[in-house]
Order: structure tokens, then sequence, then C-alpha cells
């Protein structure tokens, strides 16, 4: 059957938000779960760097390069029909420069087959983002406890406890939303805050333990399948145990073969 769903663009997040349907994003990093999602509908699929730490086990983003994330994207993009798809760009690819930034921006787009870029930080990020979004690259912003700064913040700790932290918080996503920032990620910040922040912007915000009330929620889809580390973060509702499942499967397949229960006559070429 014909797929009627319309293709999700960068701008159908704001009527989405105008229209109070809440917007669901995940994760992905290879074509098969990105297909998989798309089919099920979701709104958009962020190549997130955390596939630093999920896919290859490393214990936090830093070490990402473009060319780790780029073969990722150009796979989720390929496998996608429907969703919007945003490559995630990694630590010291827009750090340095406008120029690199917007350099590295454009390869997500033209190689990596991505809709947009997702970048971290505040209102000092801005006129940077200015840069990107003026070029017609579209940008989603990340506030709140932003991964590659977890040197500053001395670990993975919520962010917004304090007037003056949420004030931050406040004047960065409104200078973000200026910037021309299609959306934005408030990851692990107090639930009052994000209220407020998504209440005073127009374009929309997708919360990742960051309460209720943003206008959708993004997760990491391997926290949600159970197929990443022992640590679950408190905003984490596991469906499934997938690498339960694995070890499961794995230890029947093993008992099989040597059995000498697999293969069986129909699993051979005679
Ligand atoms: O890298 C990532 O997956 C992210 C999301 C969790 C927002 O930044």
């Amino acid at each position: 059957m014909a797929d009627t769903r319309d293709k999700i663009t960068t701008l159908s997040f704001t009527h989405m938000k105008k229209k109070g349907k809440k917007i669901v994003w995940l994760t992905a990093y290879d074509y098969y779960t990105a297909r998989a999602l798309d089919d099920a509908g979701v709104d958009g699929i962020l190549v997130g760097d955390s596939l630093g730490m999920v896919v290859y086990g490393k214990k936090d983003t830093l070490s990402v390069t473009m060319e780790v994330m780029l073969p990722h994207t150009e796979a989720v993009s390929r496998a996608v029909q429907n969703a919007c798809v945003i490559g995630d760009m990694p630590f010291m690819s827009y750090q340095t420069s406008d120029a690199e930034a917007i350099h590295n921006a454009g390869r997500f787009l033209s190689e990596g087959g991505a809709a947009g870029v997702k970048l971290e930080g505040g209102i000092e990020m801005a006129a940077r983002i200015r840069r990107i979004t003026e070029i017609g690259i579209p940008v989603m912003g990340h506030i709140g406890l932003t991964p590659q700064s977890i040197n500053k913040f001395g670990g993975y700790k919520v962010q917004g406890k304090t007037d003056q932290a949420k004030n931050y918080l406040l004047e960065s996503a409104l200078a973000l939303q200026e910037a021309g920032c299609f959306g934005m990620v408030l990851e692990a910040i107090k639930s009052d805050i994000a209220q407020k922040i998504s209440q005073s912007l127009e374009i929309p915000t997708f919360g990742i333990g960051a309460g209720s009330l943003t206008d959708g929620q993004i997760v990491v889809t391997n926290d949600i399948v159970g197929a990443s580390g022992d640590f679950v973060p408190k905003f984490v509702r596991r469906y499934f145990d997938l690498g339960a499942k694995l070890r499961e499967v794995a230890s029947q397949f093993a008992a099989d073969v040597r059995s000498g229960n697999y293969p069986s006559e129909s699993e051979s070429y005679g």
C-alpha cells in the first residue's frame, strides 16, 4: 500500500506546535533501525553523537568525529521516507570558527543527506548558528545538559537549578530562536524552566529529561529498547530488554549448533 503520510520537514515542527500536536523524536545510527522508526511514524530521527557511547562503547561523546558521523547519517537518510533526519555535529566540528562550522554543517546535507544539523550551546553559540542558518542550513539547538561540555559541568548533572541558571537557559533559548533555529533540545533541566521556555518560544522544544511540558520528546532509542549500558537515567522508560534477548538468542543458537540441531534439512540446500 502506498505511504500517504507527508514528508516532514524542519518547517513542519512549528506547525505541529501551533496545532498542539506532540512531536516525537528518536535516534538512529543504522539503516534498518531508521526504517523501523520511520515505519512506526516518528516525526524526526536524530543521528546523535550519542552513537559514540551506544554504538562504539565509548565513555562519552567527545571522541566522535565527522568521519564517524557522516556514514551513519547517510545510511539513516537513505532509509527514511517521511521523518525529518537531522545530523548531530560532533565535538570540535563547529566550535573553532564560522568557516569550519559552515563547512561541516554543509557536509551533513551534501554527504549525509540530512535535512539539517544539531549543535550544542546557548547564547554564546547564537552568532555562529545565525551564520549557518543564514546560508540555508536548518539548525536544531541544544541547551541544558550539553554532553560535549561534561568536563565543564563536572559530569552529567541536571541544569537550571538556580534562578541564575534558569535565566541563562531562557536567554539562551530566546537567542537561539532569534538566530534561526527551527527547534531545540532541552536536556536534563528542571521541568518548571522547561515549561517556561516552551511557552516563551514560537519554535518547538524537544525534551529529554525535561518533564512532560515541552512540545515534544526525544530519547536515545538504544536506551528505551535496552541496548545501552547498565546505567539507566531517571527519565528513561525501558520498553524492552534487547541485551537480555540477544544473550538468550545467542545461547539458543550456540546450543543448537553444538547439539547438531542446526541446520536442519529444510535449512540446507540439499
Ligand atoms: O546525541 C544524542 O543522541 C542527543 C540526543 C540525546 C538529544 O544529543
